[in-house]
């Protein structure tokens, strides 16, 4: 499917990869709506600013009448609705040691629940549709448990299989369910991690990559490639043998808070 000339909803379009995204469809002659908390900064961006084919629709995944209200919204400007690139997303860690229910539950709303929200918005819509595209931001995260990741892989992991099955109850439809599982990017999630990052892609290449690979008729989009070959790797070792290596890396994974997020935690508590 080419994505020019499409109205194209983007959730999670304030920063990163959901912000360069709703830049290169702009670019692309689409029409955008754009879907998240701070969603009405874009229009003080210089890059959007005065920008045409661009709608703003600040709203919160996590609030169903955030979702009702853009459901209203869509159903008046952009009922041929042709798309949906789910990127909303936050990256938190768990400790064992100094557990955080009310944090893990929210990642998990945020990363999964909000998704699931969004795509019963949006499905009836896109299954009238010629042509659709419903595409979900996951990670190389999903892949194997990850250490001091419990809210963030679990996330992942079940908007993947979520995906997955959509992909298989509507095989052969019109709709084209797309899995887009990045490796590092730099982006303000990533500029959270205080540990090394190997290969990191800028975010106008991830962007343009994911968009190449829709184009070209991929489902399953997992860049970079080495980052891939690396979690099937590992996937392959022993359970045994990842666990250990896997707790022995745990205390250098060390994610600072964003600034705006309700969340905080100590980076090593
Ligand atoms: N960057 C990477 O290396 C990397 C790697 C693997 C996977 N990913 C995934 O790619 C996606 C995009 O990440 P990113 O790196 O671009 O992160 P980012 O720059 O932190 O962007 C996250 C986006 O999610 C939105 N968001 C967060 N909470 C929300 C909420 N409650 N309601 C609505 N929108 C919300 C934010 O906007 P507001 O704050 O304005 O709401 C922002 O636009 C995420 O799902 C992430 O897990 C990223």
């Amino acid at each position: 499917m080419k994505l020019t000339q499409r109205t194209l909803l983007v959730v999670g379009a304030t920063s990163g990869l959901g912000r360069e995204l709703v830049r290169q469809l702009l670019q692309r002659e689409n029409r955008v709506i754009a879907f998240s908390r701070r969603a009405g900064a874009l229009a003080e961006d210089p890059d959007f600013r005065g920008k045409g084919g661009l709608l703003l629709h600040p709203g919160d995944v996590r609030r169903p009448e955030d979702i009702a209200r853009l459901g209203e919204f869509l159903q008046r400007e952009a009922p041929d609705l042709d798309g949906v690139f789910y990127c909303a997303g936050v990256s938190r860690p768990d400790f064992v040691e100094a557990p955080d229910l009310a944090r893990t539950l929210d990642t998990i709303r945020v990363n999964f629940e909000g998704a699931v929200r969004l795509i019963d918005l949006t499905l009836p819509g896109l299954r009238r549709r010629p042509e659709a595209v419903l595409a979900g931001f996951t990670s190389m995260a999903a892949v194997r448990g990850m250490p001091r990741g419990g809210a963030y892989c679990a996330s992942k992991a079940a908007l993947e299989r979520y995906l997955d099955c959509l992909r298989i109850d509507l095989y052969g439809s019109a709709i084209r369910v797309i899995t887009i599982a990045p490796g590092y990017v730099a982006t303000p999630m990533s500029a959270q991690n205080r540990f090394p990052m190997p290969g990191i892609w800028p975010v106008e290449r991830g962007v343009r990559h994911v968009l190449a690979c829709i184009e070209a008729g991929h489902d399953i989009i997992r860049f970079p490639w080495y980052h891939a070959w690396g979690m099937t790797l590992l996937s392959w070792l022993p359970d045994r043998v990842y666990w250990w290596l896997a707790h022995r890396y745990r205390t250098q994974v060390r994610i600072q808070p964003q600034a705006h997020d309700e969340f905080q935690w100590p980076v090593e508590p």
